[in-house]
C-alpha cells in the first residue's frame, strides 16, 4: 500500500514538472512589444500569475507614464511561466492564466487554466470615425458587469453607455451620467467567477455594455493610449484586491472619521457652531465631526477667515476639541483673482507660478464662489508641495479635517478650456488628460500637506470628484443630492456600486442636499442609512431648512439617538472593517453576492448590502413603510437584535417601522462593541470590548479578527496595533469561542472582553473560561450567555455546553398598556393606534374604566412599536405624545407600559 502511494506521488510529481518543464521559474517581470500593424503595437506586460497589462498603442510612443495612476512597484512577476511564440501568436502561461495573442492584428484572449475565455477582444482596436481609440470585448452569456464608480441605476451594468468625464452633478437625477468622479473599472462575474479590468488613461473615456451590441463591451478613449490592466480574480475579492495593489489602497483613516458628522452650508458664525455643539452634548447624542462650509471665509477666499463671524477660529476649535469635536472646513479650488487684494494664497500662487494658464501664458480666469478665480496647477509636484505647505499652515487652526469640493473643476460661466495647459510633473499636457484626475490631485495635495505638518497623525480628506486610486488620499461623498425618496433609493446602490470599483469610504449627505423637501419621515430613513454608511454627514444646502438630528421634532430625534448611539457601540466592528479594507482592498459595502455569487436571487437585492462579511443591511427606503421584505442569502443568519436563527435562502417580512433598520449576521460572526460613548476617546469610555459572537452553523468553525490601535498615529505602521484572533466552533452540543493570542504590540484601554453569545434558546448545562467552571451568565430573556475574561494579550477560550443545543426562535412580547386620561375626556371608547397595526386609528380598543384605560398589544420580540392613542378617529386624536416609542430592540415576555393623554387634539 505504502510503495503504492510512493508510485502515485512520483507519478504527480513527474506530470508536475513535465508540464512546467518549459516555465521559467520565478520569472520576474515579463514584457514584450508586438508590432501588428504600422500604425499599431501590443505592449505585453505579465506582472503576476493573474494580471497582465494589455497597453495597446497607435504609433510607438505610449502617452506618459502617469505615476500618479498607479505602481507596479509591489508586482514581482509569474511565479513561473511558459512562453510560446511562433511569430504569429505569442502564449503566455502562468499557473492560472493563459492569454494569447495574435500580433497580426493585436487581438487578445485570456482564459483560464481550464481554457474557458475569460477575457476577448472582438475587434481589434480601431480608430473611430469621432477619432477615438475604441476596442471591443466580447461579453460572454450571462456575465454580469460591476464597478464602473460613481453610476446611478442598476448595479449590473450591461445595457448602458457610461462615461467617464468628472462633471459637477449638481441635484443628479437618477439615470443622469456622468457624475463627479471617474473609475474606468469594471468587475465581472460569469459562471460565478470574477475578473476586472482597468483603463489606466485619466481621458475622457466611455463603456459601452452590450448597448451598442449585446455581446460587446466597447472601450472608447479621447486620445492617449488603450492601457489596459486584466485582473484574474477569481473572486470578486480577489479582482479588488489585484487592483487596488495596482492603485493603491486606503490608509486607516482617524477612528473619530468614523463617527458622526453635523454640516450645513453654512454655519455662518462662531456661535452657531457653538449651539449645534452643544445641542450634542445636552442631548447625549454622540458625534465627532463639525463642518464648516463656505461662508467662514473672507469673501470665499480659501485660508481666511471672516473675523467679525469666526473672531477667534484657534480658540473656537480648541474649545470644541475639548468638548471632543474635530472641525472639517471647506476649500475649493478656485483661489480669488485678486491683483493687489494683500490675499496672499494669490501672490504666492502668482509669484510661485502655480496657477493654470492658456498657452499663450496667460491665467485661465472662471468665475466660481469668490467671482473671478484662478486654479492652482496640482499635476505639478512643485504646487502640490505649495498648496500643502498653506493647509499646513492653515492646520494651526486647529483643523482636523479638510473638505475639498468642486475639483471636477466646476465653473459658474464657461467650461474649463480643454487647451488649458498642466505641468503633468514635467510632462506637459492638457486639461483634456486632467480633468478626470484633478480632484484626486487636489485631494493629494491636501493630504500630503496635512501629513508634512502633523508627520504621526492620520490626516483626513473629504472630496467630491475623483479619480481611480483615490482611497489613498481621501473619503469621499455622493455630491449634491435631491431630498427625494427615489434619490434616497439610489444610494445604496451606488455605495456598492463605488465600493466595488476599489472606493468603500463613502456617505451621502443624509436628509439630501436640495431643495428643502426632506419630511421628518424621509430625514429619519436617511438617517438610518447613514448609520450604516462608512461615512456619517448630515449636510444641506444654503437657504434650506435646518437638518439637525433634532430639527424633526420629538420622534425623529429619538430615533436618532438611538442609532447614533449604536453607530458608537458598534465602531469597533467599523475600526476593523476599515483596516481589512485598507490592508487588502477588500470594500466594506457589499453587495449580498459578494460571497455568495452562486446564488443567484441575491443579485436581485440591491436595496440590501453588508458592511464587511459578517452584517447585513436592509434599510428601509420608501415612505410609510412599517415592514420590508428581507432577503437572506444562503446560509445560517441571526437577527441582531433579538438572535432569532434564521436559515437562507429565505425572504422574511420583518417589521420596520420608522426608527428601525432590519440588521442580521452571518452565523460565525463576531461583532466587537463597545460602550454607548459620546465621541471617539471619551473619557467615559468604558473598559470592556464587547466580543458579540452569533454561533457558526453545527460542525463549522469560523474565524475572524478584531483590530484595534490608538486611532489616531501612524504607529500601527510600526507594529502599534492589536490584532485578536477568534475561532467561532459550534457543534450540535457546544459553542466554543477561541479568542487567540493578541498580535502587534498595542494595549488597548479595556481589560475585560465579555464574551456573549446570541441566538441560541437553550440555557447552556455548563460554562466552562479557559476549562474552569464557571457561574450564570446567561439571561434567557435576551437569550445571550455572557462570559468575561481578562485582556491580557493571551489566549483565552469560553465552551458553552448544552444538552441538546437549540437555535433562537422568534418569541412575542406582551405590552400592556395602561393609559391615563385627561379630565374631561367624553365618554366612549379609547383606542391605541399604533405601528403593529398598520397605524390605522382604531387598531386596538382599550378597556376604559374611568380615567383609566389598558390593553395588550402582542408584537414580535425586538420590534420597535410606535403608538398614538385615540379615540377612534385620527382627529380625535391625543395631541401628546404625537407617537411614542413604547417597545425597544432587545425585549421580551412582558413589557408594562404606562401613557398619560394629557389633551385630546379636537378638545
Ligand atoms: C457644493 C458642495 C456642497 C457645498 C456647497 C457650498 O455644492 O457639493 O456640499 O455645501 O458647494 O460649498
Amino acid at each position: 500500500m505504502r510503495r503504492l502511494l510512493w508510485l502515485v506521488l512520483v507519478v504527480l510529481i513527474l506530470g508536475f514538472s513535465r508540464e512546467f518543464s518549459h516555465m521559467r521559474r520565478s520569472a520576474g517581470i515579463f514584457d514584450k512589444v508586438c508590432r501588428c500593424t504600422e500604425s499599431l503595437s501590443l505592449h505585453v506586460t505579465v506582472l503576476d500569475d493573474s494580471v497582465f497589462r494589455f497597453h495597446f498603442l497607435v504609433g510607438a510612443v505610449a502617452q506618459a507614464d502617469r505615476k500618479w495612476l498607479y505602481s507596479l512597484a509591489s508586482f514581482t512577476g509569474p511565479q513561473a511561466l511558459k512562453v510560446e511564440d511562433d511569430g504569429d501568436i505569442l502564449v503566455l502561461e502562468t499557473q492560472t492564466h493563459i492569454a494569447e495573442i495574435d500580433s497580426e492584428s493585436c487581438s487578445v484572449t485570456v482564459l483560464d487554466r481550464e481554457e474557458t475565455p475569460l477575457w476577448q477582444s472582438a475587434t481589434p482596436l480601431k480608430l473611430t470615425a469621432e477619432g477615438r481609440l475604441f476596442l471591443g470585448l466580447k461579453l460572454r452569456e450571462g456575465e454580469r458587469i460591476f464597478g464602473l464608480g460613481e453610476k446611478t441605476g442598476a448595479l449590473d451594468r450591461r445595457g448602458r453607455r457610461y462615461e467617464m468625464w468628472n462633471r459637477d452633478a449638481v441635484a443628479y437625477g437618477v439615470n443622469d451620467d456622468p457624475l463627479y468622479q471617474s473609475h474606468p473599472f469594471y468587475l465581472s462575474l460569469a459562471d460565478g467567477r470574477a475578473i476586472g479590468s482597468f483603463l489606466a488613461n485619466t481621458r475622457r473615456s466611455y463603456f459601452d455594455v452590450g448597448k451598442a451590441e449585446n455581446d460587446v463591451l466597447g472601450i472608447s478613449v479621447d486620445g492617449g493610449d488603450m492601457d489596459l490592466f486584466f485582473f484574474g480574480g477569481p473572486t470578486p475579492g480577489r479582482v479588488l484586491e489585484q487592483y487596488t495593489r495596482l492603485t493603491g489602497r486606503a490608509p486607516l483613516p482617524p477612528k473619530w472619521t468614523l463617527g458622526y458628522h453635523q454640516c450645513r452650508w453654512s454655519y455662518p458664525s462662531a456661535k452657531r457652531v457653538r449651539e449645534i455643539a452643544k445641542g450634542f452634548r445636552d442631548r447625549k447624542m454622540p458625534a465627532d465631526g463639525l463642518w464648516l462650509d463656505i461662508d467662514y471665509m473672507r469673501g470665499f477666499r480659501d485660508f481666511t477667515w471672516n473675523y467679525d463671524r469666526f473672531p477667534d477660529p484657534k480658540g473656537l476649535m480648541s474649545e470644541l476639541e475639548a468638548q471632543g469635536f474635530k472641525t472639517t472646513a471647506i476649500i475649493d479650488p478656485g483661489i480669488k483673482h485678486d491683483p493687489g487684494g494683500q490675499y496672499s494664497a494669490y501672490d504666492e500662487g502668482v509669484i510661485g507660478k502655480h496657477f493654470i494658464k492658456y498657452p499663450d501664458g496667460s491665467d485661465v480666469i472662471r468665475e466660481v464662489w469668490p467671482g473671478k478665480s484662478v486654479f492652482p496647477d496640482f499635476s505639478a509636484r512643485s504646487t502640490r508641495e505649495w498648496w500643502g505647505a498653506l493647509i499646513g499652515r492653515f492646520l494651526e487652526y486647529g483643523l482636523r479635517g479638510i473638505w475639498v469640493d468642486m475639483n471636477e473643476i466646476a465653473t459658474f460661466d464657461k467650461e474649463f478650456p480643454m487647451e488649458a495647459v498642466f505641468d503633468g510633473e514635467g510632462v506637459p499636457t492638457d486639461y483634456r488628460e486632467i480633468k478626470n484626475i484633478y480632484g484626486s490631485l487636489m485631494a493629494r495635495a491636501t493630504y500630503e500637506g496635512m501629513l508634512a505638518k502633523f508627520p504621526n497623525r492620520r490626516p483626513f480628506v473629504l472630496t467630491r470628484a475623483a479619480f481611480s486610486g483615490i482611497s489613498r488620499f481621501a473619503a469621499v461623498w455622493l455630491g449634491d443630492t435631491k431630498s427625494a425618496w427615489d434619490r434616497l433609493r439610489l444610494m445604496p446602490t451606488m455605495f456598492q456600486g463605488m465600493s466595488l470599483s476599489g472606493v468603500s469610504f463613502i456617505g451621502s449627505d443624509v436628509g439630501g442636499f436640495i431643495p428643502g423637501a426632506v419630511s421628518p419621515e424621509m430625514y429619519a430613513r436617511w438617517f438610518e442609512l447613514g448609520a450604516f454608511s462608512p461615512f456619517f454627514r448630515s449636510h444641506v444646502a444654503s437657504g434650506m431648512p435646518d437638518q439637525e438630528p433634532w430639527s424633526f421634532g420629538a420622534e425623529v430625534e429619538a430615533d436618532a439617538k438611538r442609532l447614533l448611539e449604536l453607530r458608537y457601540r458598534m465602531l469597533p466592528y467599523w475600526y476593523t472593517v476599515f483596516d481589512e479594507f485598507g490592508r487588502s482592498g477588500m470594500p466594506i459595502i457589499r453587495p449580498l453576492w459578494f460571497d455568495h455569487p452562486s446564488d443567484l436571487e441575491s443579485f436581485r437585492h440591491e436595496d440590501e448590502f453588508f458592511v464587511g462579511a459578517a452584517l447585513l443591511v436592509a434599510p428601509v427606503l420608501s415612505t410609510k413603510a412599517l415592514e420590508r421584505r428581507v432577503y437572506l442569502p444562503q446560509g445560517l443568519f441571526y437577527d441582531f437584535f433579538t438572535g432569532v436563527a434564521h436559515s437562507g435562502p429565505v425572504t422574511l417580512r420583518v417589521p420596520a417601522p420608522q426608527g428601525s433598520v432590519p440588521l442580521f449576521v452571518k452565523a460565525g460572526s463576531v461583532i466587537p462593541q463597545g460602550a454607548t460613548i459620546q465621541f471617539v476617546g471619551d473619557p467615559s469610555e468604558s473598559t470592556d470590548l464587547f466580543l458579540d459572537v452569533f454561533p457558526s452553523a453545527a460542525g463549522t468553525a469560523v474565524s475572524s479578527e478584531i483590530y484595534e490601535d490608538d486611532g489616531e498615529t501612524l504607529n500601527y505602521k510600526k507594529g502599534d496595533f492589536s490584532r485578536l484572533p477568534v475561532v467561532v466552533a459550534t457543534t450540535g452540543k457546544q459553542v466554543s469561542v477561541e479568542v487567540g493570542k493578541r498580535r502587534g504590540k498595542f494595549q488597548p484601554r479595556h481589560r475585560q472582553l465579555v464574551i456573549r453569545i446570541h441566538g441560541v434558546e437553550t440555557s447552556p448545562s455548563t460554562v466552562t473560561v479557559d476549562g474552569a467552571s464557571v457561574a450564570g451568565g446567561y439571561s434567557s430573556d435576551k437569550r445571550i450567555l455572557s462570559a468575561a475574561i481578562k485582556d491580557d494579550g493571551g489566549a483565552h477560550r469560553v465552551i458553552a455546553n448544552y444538552g441538546a443545543l437549540r437555535w433562537a426562535r422568534p418569541r412575542k412580547v406582551a405590552l400592556r398598556f395602561k393609559v391615563e386620561l385627561p379630565e374631561g375626556t367624553p365618554d366612549g371608547d379609547v383606542y391605541l393606534a399604533s405601528s403593529a397595526r398598520e397605524w390605522v386609528p382604531d387598531g386596538l380598543k382599550l378597556k376604559r374604566v374611568g380615567a383609566v384605560a389598558t390593553g395588550t398589544l402582542k408584537v414580535n420580540e425586538g420590534q420597535l412599536v410606535k403608538v398614538r392613542v385615540t379615540r377612534g378617529t385620527w382627529e380625535s386624536a391625543a395631541e401628546d405624545p404625537l407617537a411614542s416609542t413604547i417597545a425597544d430592540w432587545g425585549l421580551s415576555g412582558t413589557k408594562s407600559v404606562n401613557l398619560r393623554v394629557h389633551s385630546w387634539s379636537d378638545f
